[in-house]
């Protein structure tokens, strides 16, 4: 116990006279920026995605408890991250066949990867039936997002409540505007109707 409170002390108190208010902000950035675009592109791509194939729109409503395994696949099929954040090359590597040098940069497409016709059977098609396991959209490895459950939950509750309270939403306009940028994917608008 006193080792514990020492070392806990010991935390604390560079702290206490340096309150680091740089990494606070640093910290309340990325938490914003990763916790809350993603989540809000995430539940508006998703929406869109279902609202264009009505089917599927109409099965899930008629059965909620699917929503954990909807919210997989709308994570593969238009998942929020376009790109995961820069890699550099530590050595020389081949990847898919092609060469990249030491120090070159490597942009991952993570919203490429989730629709690989090698990895899923028809890919392009929104299929809340499949089983999309292995999708990147949380990423890979040591950097997987360490948000995945938070933002599964949000996601899930959003689309169930919104199911149950707008059980016949539809499509307002043909066409939707997507964000510029290449990171987030996601809508600037999505015009509904409640249709009640
Ligand atoms: C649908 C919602 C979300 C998606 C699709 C998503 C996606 C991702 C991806 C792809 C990465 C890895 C980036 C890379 O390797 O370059 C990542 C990392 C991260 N995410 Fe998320 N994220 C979501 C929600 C959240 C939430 C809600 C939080 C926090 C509350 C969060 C916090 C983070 C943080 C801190 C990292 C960096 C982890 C590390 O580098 O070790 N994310 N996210």
């Amino acid at each position: 116990m006193r080792h514990l409170k020492e070392f806990l002390v010991d935390l604390a108190r560079p702290k206490r006279e340096n309150p680091g208010e740089r990494e606070l902000v640093a910290t309340a950035f990325l938490l914003l920026f990763a916790g809350y675009e993603t989540t809000v592109n995430l539940i508006g791509n998703g929406v869109y995605a279902l609202l264009r194939n009505p089917g599927q729109f109409d099965a899930l409503r008629a059965d909620l408890t699917r929503v954990p395994a909807a919210v997989e696949e709308l994570l593969r099929y238009d998942g929020p991250v376009g790109f995961a954040t820069l890699r550099y090359a530590g050595e020389p590597l081949e990847l898919g066949g092609v060469a990249i040098a030491a120090d070159e940069f490597v942009h991952v497409a993570v919203g490429a990867a989730n629709r690989d016709p090698a990895r899923f059977d028809a890919a392009d098609r929104l299929d809340l039936a499949r089983d999309p396991a292995g999708h990147i959209a949380f990423g890979h490895g040591i950097h997987h997002c360490v948000g995945a459950p938070l933002a599964r939950l949000e996601a899930q509750v959003a689309l169930t409540r919104l199911l149950r309270r707008f059980p016949r939403l539809s499509l307002a306009a043909d066409d939707v505007a997507w964000r510029e940028g290449i990171r987030i994917r996601g809508l600037t608008s999505l015009l509904v109707r409640p249709n009640e």
